[in-house]
């Protein structure tokens, strides 16, 4: 037994995907004229409801009004189930990204975004394909943990190749490397590094072609992996090398896909063939072929 307690705008995201004996329950949210918002959870239903209690919370669209929200479901649990197991899941973590002050003058959001979080009655954290799980842990009061949807999406891939030619799992840069080396051991497949640099006071993307691994034209399929794809444009530059050396068909996987600023146009025309992700942002699944569930990830990590 366990109470999932979710939006109500998110309902369907978890209806009939849940274990049987959990129960629902749902969380208002209105607007208020002037911008400021708020949550309503029905007393009665969130008084009687059974622990351990999963604060399913999908932060974006909207991040910093459902971050907001966020704090604001946290202070009515902290009435009616203080006492109880809270476990908060985050299906992509906000602000993962800012894991550092890059520059002088930046703040360390992760960093601020944990600690409020972990300063109410929440027990543990789990999310998805943390952009740094070090970081993550480090910098979070309570357990933490970040589950990894990559093995599961790699393997759709993988395991449909048959005879179809040679793979190679690519990471887009030194920092995915690890984890790429660890999915290729798993599959039994290459992997190549391309190096990645990114202005910290633009944020424009150059890189630096030189692959680590083996020729990359001795390929017929590449698979980029990332743990997310924002604007598209990493994934799109790495296509377009990988599609210039003569790679005949180019994939990417990558557990978050945001695919804004126009991501989908330039991932089409940089030549990418397939985009598969999971649901941890978007629930639309037009632009991607497969999309993998988070929900037992929750159940298996419980
Ligand atoms: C950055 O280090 C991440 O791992 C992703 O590569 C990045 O967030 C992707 O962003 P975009 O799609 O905008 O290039």
């Amino acid at each position: 037994m366990a109470t999932v307690i979710v939006k109500a705008s998110d309902l369907q995201r978890v209806e009939g995907r849940l274990p049987g004996d959990w129960a629902v329950c749902s969380v208002e949210v209105k607007d208020f004229p002037n911008g400021e918002t708020i949550v309503y959870i029905d007393p009665e239903q969130v008084s009687t409801a059974e622990p351990p209690y999963i604060l399913l919370w999908w932060a974006y669209p909207s991040v910093q009004d459902n971050v907001f929200r966020l704090l604001e479901v946290l202070d009515v649990l902290d009435v009616y189930c203080g006492d109880g197991d809270i476990v908060l899941v985050l299906p992509y973590l906000p602000y993962s990204r800012q894991d550092k002050r890059f520059r002088e003058g930046e703040p360390l959001t992760l960093r601020l975004f944990l600690e409020t979080i972990g300063s109410r009655s929440v027990d543990r954290i789990i999310s998805f394909d943390v952009h740094n799980p070090v970081a993550f842990t480090r910098y979070s009061p309570v357990q933490a943990v970040s589950v990894s949807l990559l093995p599961s999406l790699v393997e759709n891939i993988v395991g449909s190749m048959g005879d179809n030619g040679k793979l190679v799992l690519v990471a887009p840069d030194k920092g995915r490397a690890p984890l790429v080396d660890s999915l290729a051991s798993l599959f039994e497949v290459d992997y190549l590094v391309v190096e990645k640099r990114r202005d910290r006071v633009t944020g424009e993307v150059s890189f630096n072609f030189e692959t680590v691994g083996g020729e990359i034209s001795s390929y017929d399929v590449a698979v980029i992996v990332d743990d997310e794809i924002s604007t598209g444009g990493t994934v799109a530059g790495v296509s377009s090398f990988l599609k210039t050396r003569g790679v005949k068909r180019v994939y990417a996987v990558a557990t978050h896909l945001f695919l804004v600023g126009g991501a989908e146009e330039r991932l089409s025309s940089s030549g990418v063939d397939l985009v598969m992700g999971s649901d941890t942002v978007r629930y639309d699944e037009h632009v991607v072929v497969s999309v993998v569930d988070l929900l037992p990830g929750i159940a298996g990590n419980l």
